[in-house]
């Protein structure tokens, strides 16, 4: 994560608009909450249906079975959760593919572009490149994408994608910053170009990604 928030550091800018697309326990909603400025929006989309408790009361992570973040909420409505901060930060509860959640995420926005753009969410099958290709032009040119799990630590020219965020981040036409974490499959970053438009069917396609079978690492 480190590497990461150095590599935002020096290439977005400005950074005023976050947004999240897999939240789990709000670990990294907590990080870009600290990481934007007075005045800064996040807005992160999650589908599990425990968001609630697993944001604002206090739970144990399956991971390392210590106690997870609490957060208060301040209010929830048509499954918009705005979190009390000093900053503006929201989780739209819905699925990230349904229509419902791109309208919210335009409402919230209300015409401002997104700066930073955190993919972590689901990682199998077209999941990965639908989430980019509905939320791709809320993005401005020059803003980051990070794809995590979306390189082969093993492999960094992969050229045969075996997981929907791999796929995505191949599909994405160079330059890219090749940029391994300790993540599991890395944190893929990638700067967008002005007036790219990613053509999910026709990625999905040539992947062969039309299945939701569970990728490597079972997300
Ligand atoms: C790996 S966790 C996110 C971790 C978080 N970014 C962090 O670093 O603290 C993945 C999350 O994505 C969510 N998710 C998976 N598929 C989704 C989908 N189609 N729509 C919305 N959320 C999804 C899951 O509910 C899960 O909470």
């Amino acid at each position: 994560m480190w590497s990461l928030l150095n590599h935002i550091d020096k290439k977005v800018s400005p950074l005023n608009v976050i947004l999240e697309i897999g939240v789990c326990f709000g670990g990294s909603l907590r990080i870009w909450e600290k990481l934007l400025p007075a005045g800064g929006m996040a807005i992160g989309i999650d589908k599990h249906p425990a968001m609630r408790d697993r944001i604002s009361g206090t739970v144990l992570t399956p991971y390392s079975g210590k106690v997870g973040r609490t957060w208060e909420i301040e209010s929830d409505e048509f499954n918009i959760i705005k979190l009390v901060s000093d900053k503006e930060i929201y989780i739209i509860n819905e699925d990230s593919a349904a229509p419902r959640t791109k309208a919210g995420v335009e409402h919230l926005l209300k015409g401002r572009d997104v700066d930073f753009m955190f993919h972590d969410g689901i990682h199998y099958g077209p999941g990965p490149i639908y989430d980019y290709a509905n939320f791709q032009h809320f993005l401005r040119t020059g803003g980051m994408l990070c794809i995590a799990d979306g390189m082969d630590p093993g492999n960094p020219q992969l050229q045969v994608p075996n997981l929907g965020t791999q796929a995505l981040y191949h599909a994405l036409p160079p330059p890219k910053l090749n940029k391994i974490e300790p993540h599991r499959m890395g944190m893929a970053l990638w700067l967008k170009q002005e007036g790219f438009v990613l053509d999910s069917e026709q990625i999905i396609k040539q992947y062969g990604l039309d299945y939701y079978g569970k990728g490597p690492t079972g997300a």
